[in-house]
């Protein structure tokens, strides 16, 4: 009962009223990952399962369970791992990081993600004393997975920028098919920039001469974009497609806000000045003229 309470306010453990406990219950947390997982399918993945402080490795025991198919996915007892114990499914996939065990680290590195490893993974710590467990969800293995970046781009007028798109590594870039990078406005999609058969198609009109991918990092799936000298109209969403084999996945890229920098201003102050002048010199010319007709 105690020992439950301590999980939930780790601070308590060191607090007079547990020592007042005997020490019976020492207290620990055993943390996962903040979210679900989302693997790419072959990759290697890391199910993390730790604590914050170290426990004595004597009678320390860690079981990881597959929940849904309650299968043992791996064991560490007795000092080592024990693959002897594994589901043959596991076999050489699912290992521990047997260094980091003595650091509170009981992550599990599970290589060559299948499909079938979706589902849901226990990670069970025993002491001594107690145990404590925390659940982790690889909630879905992807054949093709696309990230960029997760903050919008804010550039000003007539900067370069880039927007990110990158292709899982696990995918070779000969499977690549196409990538297409779109700008989805109110009304209207303009093609931005295309990759298709080991090609860069020609883009649009507005984009022509400003936009590019990095060509020594298309072979590394890195088909981000480089738009250069921006506008303020370029402002809006930007999806990155990206199409292999059957399938096909996309990520987006905000381009937010477009600003003047500091130096645009000054120029524009020195213009408005300028043609102020100017206007000034006009007239007085033209009154100069006007007399001279009259
Ligand atoms: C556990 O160790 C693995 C391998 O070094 C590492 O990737 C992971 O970030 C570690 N987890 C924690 C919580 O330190
Ligand atoms: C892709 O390439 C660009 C330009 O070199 C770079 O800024 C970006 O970090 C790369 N992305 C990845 C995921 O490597
Ligand atoms: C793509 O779909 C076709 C027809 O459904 C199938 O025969 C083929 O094996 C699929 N290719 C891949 C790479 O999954
Ligand atoms: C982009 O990907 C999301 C899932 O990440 C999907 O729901 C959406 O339909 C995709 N959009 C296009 C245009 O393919």
């Amino acid at each position: 009962m105690f020992c439950v309470i301590l999980h939930f306010n780790s601070h308590l453990h060191k607090c007079m009223f547990v020592a007042a406990l005997f020490m019976i219950c020492e207290g620990f947390l055993v943390k996962g990952p903040s979210g679900p997982l989302i693997v790419p399918l072959g990759s290697s993945v890391v199910l993390p399962c730790y604590v914050d402080d170290p426990l004595p490795l004597k009678g320390l025991k860690v079981i990881w369970v597959r929940t849904d198919a309650n299968t043992l996915v791996h064991v560490f007892q007795d000092y080592e791992s024990r693959p002897d114990a594994q589901y043959q499914d596991y076999h050489d996939r699912a290992h521990f990081f047997t260094d980091k065990i003595k650091h509170g680290n009981f992550s599990l590195r599970l290589e060559n993600v299948r499909a079938e490893d979706k589902g849901f993974y226990r990670c069970k710590v025993y002491t001594e004393q107690e145990s404590d467990e925390t659940l982790i969800q690889i909630k879905s293995v992807e054949h093709l997975m696309v990230s960029g970046s997760n903050h919008p781009v804010s550039a000003y007028v007539g900067e370069d920028i880039t927007l990110n798109c990158f292709a899982d590594s696990h995918i070779p870039p000969e499977e690549i098919d196409e990538v297409s990078w779109r700008k989805t406005d109110k009304n209207e999609i303009i093609q931005v920039l295309v990759f298709e058969k080991n090609k860069i198609i020609p883009a649009d009109e507005r984009y022509r001469h400003r936009v590019d991918f990095f060509t020594a990092e298309i072979p590394k799936g890195n088909f981000s974009l480089r738009l250069k000298s921006v506008r303020t109209e370029d402002k809006g969403v930007y999806m990155c497609q990206v199409f292999a084999g059957n399938f096909s996945a996309n990520t987006t890229a905000v381009l937010e806000q477009l600003g003047f920098s500091v130096l645009h201003i000054i120029v524009l102050i020195l213009c408005i000045a300028a043609s102020g002048s100017a206007a000034a010199v006009c007239s007085v010319v033209s009154k100069t003229k006007i007399i001279k007709h009259n």
